[in-house]
């Protein structure tokens, strides 16, 4: 595991997409070796989407050949609702690229079987022959996708009821009404993030430094869930400073 810290947001935004710039240009991907890709949705990551768009319209990286896997969807909120993961997906990143759309993967929270739903995803991603290089984000109880405090390190994508405090940290997408943001979603487990060959899990903000303090300074631990990472062969923390304020 390596820490990376940066001087702030920006920074991290801008270091981290010109990683998976970097890494995408040296897999070299082309129609019959696609580079396998996993994106978090939420606020860390915008920044990065900013830049790759960038990058993109510079003629700097193409997606033509990118697949992508989201880490998790709410249950019940059409895929039009502005705070779906779909709706984030499309209007933040997919819809300014050149990714094919039947390439870019995000859970289903709306189908008639969630849980056959989710080993669809497990299957479609192990088709397409893992993920290469995992973003990740978390949220200030240490949760990685929607895997919360307590969560298995070996869990695989499934449905998850949310704890409070994530209720909490996304009530603000959802008017400041806590009763407004659905209770259930779909997440890759902890085991899937895992199996990625590559994972960068982006921190930002005095709000995450505690997790960030548990994720790298104390014993794995299912109760900050994002800590499994420390046992992970090629796992890169990016913060900025704000969030090492809780470092020894
Ligand atoms: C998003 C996700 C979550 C977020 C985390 C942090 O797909 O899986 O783990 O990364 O909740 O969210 P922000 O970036 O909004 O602080």
């Amino acid at each position: 595991m390596r820490l990376i810290i940066l001087e702030d947001a920006s920074v991290v935004a801008d270091w981290a997409a010109r990683f998976v710039l970097q890494r995408i240009t040296e897999f070299g991907p082309g129609p019959d070796r696609r580079f396998v890709l996993g994106l978090p949705t939420g606020g860390t990551p915008l920044g990065m989407y900013r830049r790759l768009i960038d990058f993109y319209k510079e003629g700097r990286i193409s997606f033509k050949y990118v697949t992508t896997f989201n880490m998790d969807e709410y249950v019940g909120l059409p895929r039009d609702h502005p705070e779906s993961y779909h709706y984030y997906m499309w209007n933040e990143f997919f819809k300014h690229i050149d990714i094919d759309p039947a390439h870019a993967h995000v859970l289903d929270g709306n189908a008639p079987n969630l849980v056959a739903e989710c080993q669809r995803f497990e299957t479609l991603i192990r088709e397409a022959g893992g993920v290469r290089l995992f973003i990740g984000g978390i949220g200030p109880d240490g949760h990685i996708a929607f895997n919360e405090p307590g969560s298995s390190l070996v869990s695989r994508t499934r449905v998850k009821t949310l704890a409070y405090d994530t209720l909490e940290a996304n009530k603000r997408f959802f008017g400041n009404d806590i009763s407004k943001v659905p209770r259930q979603a779909l997440t890759v487990g902890v085991g899937t993030v895992m199996d990625a060959h590559e994972v960068m899990i982006l921190i930002t903000g005095v709000h995450k430094a505690l997790a960030l303090a548990k994720a790298v300074e104390e014993g794995v631990n299912h109760m900050w869930t994002v800590s499994a990472f420390q046992q992970h062969a090629q796992a890169l923390f990016v913060c900025d400073e704000d969030a090492t304020l809780e470092l020894r």
